[in-house]
């Protein structure tokens, strides 16, 4: 059974399924969530793990003296969880080499990388370029983590279509019910 340390910074939906894939799922006695972590006190992720009685850490970037002290907290805590995978789920930090350096690390994009990835690619943004670039599909990318964003080797993609009338926001809600799929996957 491996421990997973999950990274949020926001509304945790990737979280949720991966929670919900190691107790019914896919990923049922293979893998449970150890501890999940957050850059964000109000990160609704770490509400939904406290609701599953799994640890839910808040890490404070003003206690710390600088990236790395910020990163070797988060580092002790997937320690103390004894983690043997962290899958960073909707989590905007970059993350330093004190992290990388101990961990295997996975990431989910919203898009089809390597296209419309990078720094300042989240969210919203991801979405908006795919459409002004007119592309005709898009889709969700697990891959691993190294020190660039959204640069590793990609484990698994997975295609929606992108039709003249998307927007943003309905573009992302397609894109969103295939993250959930491919990331237990993945893991
Ligand atoms: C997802 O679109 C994921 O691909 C990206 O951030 C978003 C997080 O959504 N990295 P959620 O917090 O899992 O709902």
């Amino acid at each position: 059974m491996i421990k997973l340390g999950v990274l949020v910074s926001g509304s945790g939906s990737n979280l949720q399924a991966i929670m919900d894939a190691c107790v019914s799922g896919i990923l049922k006695g293979k893998a449970e969530v150890a501890v999940v972590i957050s850059n964000k006190k109000e990160a609704f992720g770490l509400e939904r793990a406290r609701r599953n009685n799994i640890p839910a850490v808040f890490v404070d970037r003003k206690d710390c003296g600088g990236p790395a002290e910020f990163c070797e907290k988060i580092k002790q805590e997937l320690l103390k969880n004894k983690v043997g995978l962290v899958c960073l789920a909707g989590y905007l930090l970059k993350l330093e080499t004190n992290l990388l350096g101990s961990f295997k690390i996975v990431n989910i994009h919203p898009a089809l990388l390597p296209k419309h990835g990078g720094k300042g690619m989240y969210g919203h943004f991801v979405h908006e370029a795919v459409i002004n670039a007119k592309e005709k599909e898009s889709g969700a990318t697990v891959h691993w983590v190294d020190e660039h964003y959204d640069h590793g080797n990609i484990i698994v993609q997975q295609k929606v279509s992108v039709s003249t009338d998307d927007t943003s926001e309905t573009l992302a809600a397609k894109v969103l019910i295939v993250e959930h799929e491919i990331y237990p996957k993945a893991i």
